[in-house]
């Protein structure tokens, strides 16, 4: 898609940045309120990043919103995650229509109810042809079940004889992943404090600058932000090349295997 907005961005900006948002259940304790109340001020939060992802010119904004192994946290908890999902989908839609979001979702959507489904077929329907951000929305989601379910979908083409298994590579299986469409990110971005990756995006996330934050979710800011994109303008990305080939002062060798 060499045309979609989503491969470029102004210079030293991430086209897609992808976000862990943690802290919410702490955010709320700290205050002694129930956990819920973090994570409806964590909703709010999500408002921010995406204003400042309009402001500064990213295309592409991927939330971890809910995990494959958040449906173990206790009964309570998921159901008012889902309300407020389900809420945020009802209210917030037609807003972001409007300023050019397009929204999607990856993840095991069958474990969702109905309605829910529903309101999440209806917003990727409604802003399908907005292309001045996209916001893809991680929930029921899990890195590992994205990449087994990309090798699923190899396996069937393979069985059906579309498909050898000799002509199964990189390129290929990449092709199957979530947001196989977009460029992968180029900035993640963890609150909350923990230094880990928890599942999210494993394959997308190979060679993606990692920033992590003690500020918790619900604290975000576009300060915050700000200060992950200056640190990540001054980062050298080398790929797995040397810093002197980065820089063009050195030739970069044809890869055989790589470049037929
Ligand atoms: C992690 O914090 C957060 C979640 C599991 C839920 C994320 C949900 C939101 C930010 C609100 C709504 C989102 C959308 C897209 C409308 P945690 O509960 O693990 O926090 P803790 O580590 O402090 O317990």
């Amino acid at each position: 898609m060499a045309s979609d907005p989503a491969n470029t961005a102004p210079a030293g900006i991430p086209r897609h940045l992808a976000v862990i948002m943690d802290g919410n259940g702490r955010w709320a304790e700290r205050r002694r309120r129930p956990r819920m109340i973090g994570h409806r001020a964590g909703a709010r939060a999500v408002n921010v990043c995406i204003d400042f992802c309009l402001e500064r010119g990213i295309r592409a904004l991927t939330l971890f919103a809910f995990s494959s192994e958040n449906w173990a946290r206790p009964e309570e908890e998921v159901g008012a995650l889902m309300k407020l999902f389900l809420n945020a989908l009802e209210r917030e839609v037609e807003e972001l229509h409007r300023r050019g979001v397009r929204i999607r979702f990856i993840g095991e959507r069958a474990r969702f109810s109905d309605a829910i489904r529903q309101r999440m077929d209806h917003a990727e329907s409604v802003t399908a042809g907005n292309r001045r951000l996209h916001l893809n929305i991680a929930a029921s989601y899990g890195g590992r079940w994205d990449i087994a379910q990309a090798a699923r979908s190899l396996a069937e083409d393979v069985a059906a004889g579309r498909l050898a298994p000799a002509d199964i590579d990189e390129r290929l299986l990449g092709s199957r992943v979530a947001l196989a469409d977009l460029p992968p990110p180029d900035l993640f971005i963890r609150t909350g404090g923990d230094l880990r990756i928890s599942n999210f995006l494993l394959w997308q996330l190979a060679y993606t600058e990692l920033w992590f934050t003690e500020l918790l979710w619900p604290e975000l800011d576009a300060t915050t932000l700000q200060v992950a994109l200056d640190d990540y303008a001054g980062r050298q990305r080398r790929f797995g090349l040397t810093g002197a080939q980065v820089a063009g002062r050195e030739p970069v060798a044809q890869d055989n295997e790589n470049s037929a």
